[in-house]
């Protein structure tokens, strides 16, 4: 495993990032914050989404994903968007945290592109922290950007740029 994805919670939890295993499920992370209804076929979305399985201390917890985005037709347009789920039990104990600190870096380091961003509900303040703690900045209000089961949502946008990982501290 590459040490760049590999990291340690705040109390010393060996958090890491690998593929999933032949045909292994990810481990359930389901919340009130993907209660979708009928979804679209994925080509109709982002197309292609590469997932990793996140361990702490060697169990799978969880999972993190990510897909380009584009802000216009060249390269240096293009941007990667993260997302994340920990089962409940994970939740809480700073994993989520270094999971996304960990994934903008590598996306950082082996691929040219800029920027990562990640986006979470207004009222979902443990992702808002967890985004926050592993070096993002809050950009704004993505205004009923999201409809689940219980109607529309407005979430905040977040970004992790290149030379944000330089910022002292992170
Ligand atoms: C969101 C999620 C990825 C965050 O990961 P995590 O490992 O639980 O987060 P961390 O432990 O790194 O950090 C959570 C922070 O939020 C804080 N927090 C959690 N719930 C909170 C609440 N209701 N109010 C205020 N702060 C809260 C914690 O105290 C912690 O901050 P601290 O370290 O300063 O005390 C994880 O909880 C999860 O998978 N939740 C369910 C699915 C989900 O919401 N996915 C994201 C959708 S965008």
């Amino acid at each position: 495993m590459s040490a760049i994805l590999e990291g340690r919670t705040p109390t010393g939890g060996v958090v890491i990032l690998r593929p999933p295993i032949d045909g292994e499920p990810l481990p359930d992370s389901s919340s009130e914050y993907d209660e979708w209804g009928e979804k679209l076929p994925l080509s109709q979305t982002a197309g292609h989404i590469e997932r990793l399985v996140v361990e702490c201390d060697g169990i799978a917890v969880g999972h993190v994903g990510w897909h380009r985005v584009h802000y216009g037709p060249n390269l240096g347009s293009c941007a990667w968007n993260i997302g994340i789920g920990l089962t409940e039990s994970a939740q809480g104990r700073g994993i989520g945290s270094v999971a996304q600190g960990l994934l903008a870096r590598y996306l950082l380091v082996t691929s040219p592109l800029d920027r990562v961003e990640a986006s979470t509900d207004v009222t979902n303040i443990a992702e808002q922290r967890a985004l926050e703690k592993a070096g993002f900045t809050r950009e704004g209000v993505l205004r009923s950007a999201q409809q689940r089961v219980d109607g529309r949502h407005d979430l905040y946008s977040y970004s992790f740029v290149r030379g944000d990982e330089l910022r002292s501290g992170l």
